[in-house]
């Protein structure tokens, strides 16, 4: 363990985790309030300032949200900035020192990156394509700030053989496919964040069919390993399916009653807080069960 779990380290770690989820979270309210264009211009929040002003055009309440999320960005940045220092000083004799050292470096750019996308996404009037982008994005990002907290704080591991060597990857990719399918129901739906932003233009009942789909191709994948897992024994990656397959189930629910209720925003939120920790869990569950779960950058 290079990092003692309750160390201020530890605990700046697992804040950068939070803070990479909670951005998902603000970005969705902006869009939710219909604030995508409450600052309509970037870097600048208005032509002339960096900050919104007094009787914006947008209105106070749009201009503040929409700046509220940008401030977030500069918090994670200086979060990240902090994990790469105690990443430098705690892998100087550690095997895995150049490991560790890129994925401190790729959440830094990567937060670089989340912030020109942001001005992209402004710029083109929030188009789907680039929130949707920015979305993954930050998946991407909470993947690395998992990882980098697993290699420093350590984890209690169990090697797994066979089928679920072979299945976990599986229900990591399959997680992958439903958010991507999920950004794409998100910009085909009327949650667009602005009244002049664009629409993918797809049949919104196929594209939420499709990614309820696959959302029952997880589930029944998840409940075959975990069967497979009791049988041999694997109880730390068992214990942790049946989480995973309760917190699916909630968010598989949650989705079916936005999609036959209308999208009321309350829900799309809830929505989008548990994709966060549909991802996170899943993706510890792939570090937990050293599934050999190959993306070796980012894992
Ligand atoms: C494991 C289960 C599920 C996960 C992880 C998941 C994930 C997601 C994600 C990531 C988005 C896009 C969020 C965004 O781009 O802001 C989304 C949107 C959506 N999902 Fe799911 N979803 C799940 C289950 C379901 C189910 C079963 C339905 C039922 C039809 C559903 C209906 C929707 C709808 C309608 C949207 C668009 C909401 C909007 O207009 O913003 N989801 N989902």
């Amino acid at each position: 363990m290079l990092v003692q779990r309750k160390s201020i380290s530890a605990k700046l770690l697992s804040l950068l985790v939070f803070l990479q989820a909670a951005l998902i979270v603000t970005g969705g309210s902006v869009r939710l309030t219909g604030s995508g264009l409450g600052c309509p211009t970037w870097p600048e929040c208005t032509p002339g300032s960096y900050t919104p002003i007094p009787n914006q055009a947008e209105g106070q309440l749009h201009a503040w949200i929409e700046f509220g999320n940008r401030l977030l960005t500069f918090v994670l940045f200086f979060c990240a900035l902090a994990v790469v220092i105690i990443a430098i000083r705690k892998s100087k004799i550690a095997e895995n020192k150049q490991r560790i050292r890129s994925l401190a470096g790729l959440q830094v750019l990567g937060i670089l990156g989340q912030g020109i996308l942001g001005g992209i996404t402004v710029l083109t009037d929030l188009h789907p394509l680039t929130v949707a982008s920015h979305y993954m994005l930050s998946i991407f990002l909470i993947a690395g700030a998992i990882s980098l907290r697993y290699e420093l704080i350590g984890k209690k591991t169990q090697e797994v053989e066979g089928v679920i060597k072979f299945f976990v990857p599986v229900l990591v990719w399959l997680t992958l496919l439903v958010l991507i399918a999920g950004t794409v129901v998100t910009g085909t739906g009327p949650h667009a964040g602005d009244e002049k932003a664009e629409r993918f233009g797809f049949d919104p009942r196929t594209v939420s069919w499709i990614h309820a789909d696959l959302v029952v191709a997880l589930i029944v994948a998840t409940l075959i390993l975990l069967i497979v897992a009791r049988q041999m024994g694997s109880k730390e990656i068992g214990k942790r399916l049946a989480v995973f397959l309760i917190i699916i189930l909630a968010q598989g629910l949650i989705g079916y009653i936005q999609y036959f209720t209308g999208l009321p925003e309350g829900l799309v939120a809830a929505h989008l807080v548990g994709s966060t920790l549909v991802w996170g869990w899943v993706w510890s569950l792939a570090k937990i069960a050293q599934s050999g779960f190959k993306l070796q950058r980012f894992t």
